[in-house]
Order: structure tokens, then sequence, then C-alpha cells
């Protein structure tokens, strides 16, 4: 099988696409069942012989990827006649390769949540731009080679698929970071994001696992992802959610990091802060990342006192009540876990954000100002391109304040654990986190 990629000049988008998919046909030895797989790029209005743009080279090096050796080449009939798929930037290089008599083999690169959108061209641009369009592509392209396993083009060979299945699941950085230390690591496994729905997301986790892979789960789909488990750990039959899976001699296990990446992120905040060894916390949400807190908090004794409060109040009532019976009441003892109706007036040491609030980089799940005293330390588990806006408002108030950052690479550190028995590479996963604008 023969893939092309095609954008304009041939010297940032397609290279770059092109050593993501060599290197992805690689560690999922495509090659490996006698397939045939040759991938290359072209532009429609190439200079043939340039070599790659110098922000095209600088993104794939960060990435372990070599374009220095690429040179450019002008699509041609021939070249259209000659490939079995046509992965296009934009709509203007598919309308050229149509013209080329491309037919069926013309497809745009889909997005992560199938969409047919146009790969924005960093030509010219910043470094960012680039890197930007290169994170895309791994995505994108990663897509494109899965599709081909399903459409029957190609079987997959011994790398395993790791994958995140929620609703959405775009914004995630968990093919990014998990991408980074597979490669470090010198894995033959790939990463991908895979939009799911409610009712294939037993299917699809208990394939994957029992195909040699595993993954994470995500919003919303945590607490049904239990029912898919043969062997769940006691994180994930306290807090009823699971957002690691894997399986070992055909069996699916499946833990909540989540807890363990709370409590790493819980140790850094509060480290040299003198604040009481059991501090008072207000948690804000009451969906899975708010079990997670809660069994973390009440099971390693973390705080002395724990209001609940949430915009649906029944929930929260409901969550203190399974925390009730399901936690030893020796660890109970001590804490005391409520529902509140209200968090004005109260004066916590310490607010956790477990809500979703402001993981479109709006809204404020609270009032900072509404509280009877400032928190001296404010957790939010969301995380964005830029600071959340509840960190931003915590942080012009002098609150020392985090956001969920720290959580998710604490979180795909213990997932890889369950998964590989062995630490990550160290530092790898946080060094492939995009930036954040502040
Ligand atoms: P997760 O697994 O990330 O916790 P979830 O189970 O869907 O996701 O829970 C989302 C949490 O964010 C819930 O506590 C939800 O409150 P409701 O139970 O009232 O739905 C909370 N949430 C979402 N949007 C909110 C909003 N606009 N204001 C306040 N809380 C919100």
């Amino acid at each position: 099988m023969t893939i092309t990629f095609v954008c304009t000049g041939n010297t940032c988008r397609s290279p770059m696409a092109e050593a993501v998919a060599r290197r992805l046909v690689d560690v999922h030895g495509l090659r490996e069942h006698g397939n045939r797989v040759v991938v290359r790029s072209a532009g429609v209005a190439a200079l043939p012989g340039s070599p790659a743009s110098l922000g095209a080279r600088r993104a794939t090096a960060a990435a372990d990827l070599r374009l220095d050796a690429h040179r450019s080449l002008r699509l041609t009939e021939r070249l259209i006649a000659e490939s079995d798929v046509i992965a296009c930037m934009g709509r203007g290089h598919a309308a050229v390769a149509l013209e080329m008599e491309g037919g069926a083999k013309v497809r745009l690169l889909r997005d992560e949540e199938g969409r047919e959108l146009e790969v924005a061209d960093p030509f010219g641009g910043r470094q960012e731009e680039y890197d930007r369009t290169f994170r895309e592509l791994e995505v994108r392209v990663g897509g494109l080679l899965a599709g081909l396993f399903t459409e029957g083009f190609a079987r997959p060979g011994k790398g395993a698929s790791y994958v995140v299945l929620g609703n959405p699941v775009a914004h995630s950085l968990s093919p990014a970071i998990h991408n980074a230390a597979f490669r470090r690591a010198g894995r033959r496994a790939v990463y991908w994001a895979r939009p799911t729905r409610s009712a294939e997301c037993g299917t699809v986790l208990r394939a994957v696992a029992l195909a040699g892979g595993g993954g994470n789960v995500t919003v919303p789909l945590k607490e049904e992802a239990v029912a898919s488990l043969e062997i769940a750990s006691r994180a994930v039959a306290a807090t009823g959610a699971c957002n690691t899976f894997w399986a070992e001699d055909g069996v699916v296990h499946g833990d909540n990091t989540d807890v363990e990446g709370f409590l790493g992120t819980w140790r850094g905040a509060l480290e040299g802060l003198r604040l009481p060894a059991a501090p008072d916390v207000l948690v804000v949400g009451a969906g899975g990342a708010a079990r997670a807190v809660l069994y973390a908090l009440l099971n390693f004794g973390l705080a002395k006192r724990i209001d609940l409060w949430n915009r649906t109040s029944g929930r929260a009532q409901r969550l203190v009540e399974h925390f009730a019976r399901v936690t030893p009441p020796d660890r109970l003892s001590g804490h005391r876990l409520r529902a509140v109706d209200s968090w004005e007036g109260a004066a916590p040491d310490v607010v956790v954000n477990a809500t979703s609030v402001g993981i479109d980089g709006e809204g404020l799940p609270l009032d900072l100002h509404g509280l009877a005293s400032p928190p001296r330390v404010l957790i939010d588990l969301v995380y964005g391109k830029e600071t959340t806006p509840l960190v931003r408002k915590a942080l012009a108030l002098g609150i020392s304040a985090r956001d969920g950052r720290e959580m998710l690479v604490r979180q795909a550190e213990a997932s890889y654990r369950c998964w590989f028995g062995e630490d990550p590479p160290a530092g790898v996963m946080s060094a492939a986190l995009p930036q954040t604008r502040h």
C-alpha cells in the first residue's frame, strides 16, 4: 500500500505527516505480515528539491524524528496513480488531487472527533505553531492508520495500541504525554484518543485490552467502565470509577490512578506551607473526579473536615452516603465528611475544584470572595491551554494555586506503571505538555 500526504509546498505539513506515519508503520509492525507499505509526501505547488522548513525540522526533532534528508516532491498524476491513499491537509489540495483523477483515494485527514477539518499551515509562523501542527498531525495520522486497519488495507502488527476513551477527548493531552514516554522508553506502542459513545465503551475497552494494549477512560465514561472489568482495584471498588485498564493472561484489570494523581498533587501543593497536618477542605463537585479526591482524602487521613458541595445537591448527598458505606470505620472516624448546601461563609484551608467548570477556559465553580476567609491553597483539577479562570482568580487573591496538569501527569505515570510494571522515563511526560499561556 502507498500512502501519499499532500500539502502546498511540501516543506512543512506533509513531510511532518510522512515522518509520523513512517514511525507508526514501524511501531505497529505494519510490514510484519508481508504488507508492503510505502509512505511519502508531495506538494501541489512544491519547488522540487527544497529542504523541509526549519520550523518543521525543529518540531519533528523534538519528537526524535529527523527531516534533515527531506527534499520536496511535486504532486503529479503519476504519483497519484501509484498511491492507494492520498491524505490531504486542506480542501484546495484535495481539489487538485481530484482533478488529477485521484477519485476515492483522496481524503482530508480527520481530527480526533472524526471531522474533516483542514490542518493549520504553520508556514512562516512561530515555532509554537509548527509544534502545534506537529501534535495535531500525530493524532490525525494515527487515526488514519488505525482506520486503514479497519478498512482491511493492513493488519496491525505486534505494536500495542493504547487509547483514551471518552467524549469529548479532543482536548486530551494524554496521547502527547504517553507517546513521548513510549518513544523514550523504546516501546512498540502507540497511544490514540478515541471519541467513544457510552454504548460502545465496554466493547472497545475489552477489545483493546485483550489485544495486548490498554488505556484510560475519561469523562463521562469512568463510572460505566467499571462493569467491563474482571478485576477491579480497591480504589475502583471504593470510588466506583475506573480510569485505567489493561489485561493480564486474558483477564481485564482496572484501576483508578486519579487517586494516586491527586495524592501527589496534594502533597506538592501543601509542601512548605504551614498548614495543620489535617486541614479543613472544601471539595466542589460530585462526579468521577470528586470520587477519587474523596477516596484519597479519607483513606490517607489527609483532612480533618471535608465539606462537599455540588450544584446538584442530591448527588453530593449520595456520594457522602456512598463513602460512609465503603470507607473502613477507622478511616472515617475523625473525618467529618458532609454534604453542604452552600459554600458561602465556609472557611476551609484548602479548596479542591472537582467540577468540569473552566475546561473551556470560562466560568468559575465558586466565588472565592464568598468564603469567610480565603483558603491557603486551591487545587483545580481542570487544565487547559491557558491558566484556568479559577487559578487566575486565586493567584490574584494571593492564594497558592495549581491547575490539573500535575494531576494529569501523575495519574498518567501511575497508569504507565499499571501497564508495564515499571516507572516511565523520568520527567518525559511533563516535558511533553505544551506550555500554558498565562
Ligand atoms: P468528572 O468525571 O470529570 O467528575 P462528571 O461526572 O460529569 O465528570 O462530573 C462533573 C461535575 O462538574 C459534577 O459535579 C457537575 O455538577 P452536577 O452534578 O450538578 O452536574 C459539575 N458541573 C458541571 N458543569 C457545572 C456548572 N456549570 N456549574 C457547576 N457545576 C458543574
